[in-house]
């Protein structure tokens, strides 16, 4: 069966640029893999309370979803230098309750992006320290900071500058490597 990578986007707005580049990441799923966005806006934030027994179904859904998946990659942006609430809750959702952690061993990459020129560094980099403690194994290198993020569409939508789609195919095939190399 094709091995199943879920993206985790770290922005709910429409015409998000996070959300684009994903985008583009599913059209060049390589050979025998299946890239698949993995919504996260609709999740509550996470309380111990709710996960008394009776759990929400958002929960539920999502912890199923997360723990189908072979490996994991997260692209996002940066908000107050830091990781987006929405994606911070995504990865607490799924890590809980204790000893229930679905993101357990599944390996990993993360993307960042800002219309800025530091390429979300800090959302990166604290995202990974997350990552860390639910024992998703991150790709290393190469990094991937994509600064000035907005020149890198059509009028549609579409990620047409070149040598940003060579980077991101060169991380692609970079992250293939590190999946197999842990499964
Ligand atoms: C931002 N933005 C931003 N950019 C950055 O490079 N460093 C930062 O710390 C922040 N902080 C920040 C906080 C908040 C609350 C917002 C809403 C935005 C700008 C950010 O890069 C820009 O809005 C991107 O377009 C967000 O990504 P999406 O939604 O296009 O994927």
């Amino acid at each position: 069966a094709n091995k199943k990578v879920g993206i985790f986007v770290g922005s709910l707005r429409k015409e998000s640029f996070n959300r684009k580049i994903a985008n583009y990441l599913v059209s060049i799923a390589p050979e025998g893999y299946d890239f698949e966005i993995i919504e996260i806006g609709q999740l509550p934030f996470y309380n111990e309370d709710l996960d008394n027994g009776n759990p929400p179904a958002e929960f539920v859904d999502f912890r199923k979803t997360v723990s189908g998946l072979d490996a994991v990659l997260f692209v996002t942006p940066e908000y107050n230098r830091s990781v987006p609430a929405v994606l911070k809750n995504a990865v607490d959702v799924a890590s809980r309750p204790y000893g229930k952690n679905v993101w357990n061993g599944k390996p990993g990459a993360v993307i960042s992006s800002s219309i800025g020129a530091i390429g979300g560094f800090g959302a990166n980099h604290i995202l990974r320290q997350s990552l860390v403690f639910i024992n998703v194994p991150a790709m290393a290198q190469p990094e991937a900071y994509i600064g000035n993020v907005a020149a890198n569409f059509d009028d549609s939508g579409k990620l047409t500058k070149e040598d940003t789609q060579k980077f991101l195919k060169d991380f692609i095939k970079a992250f293939q490597s590190w999946v197999e190399k842990l499964l």
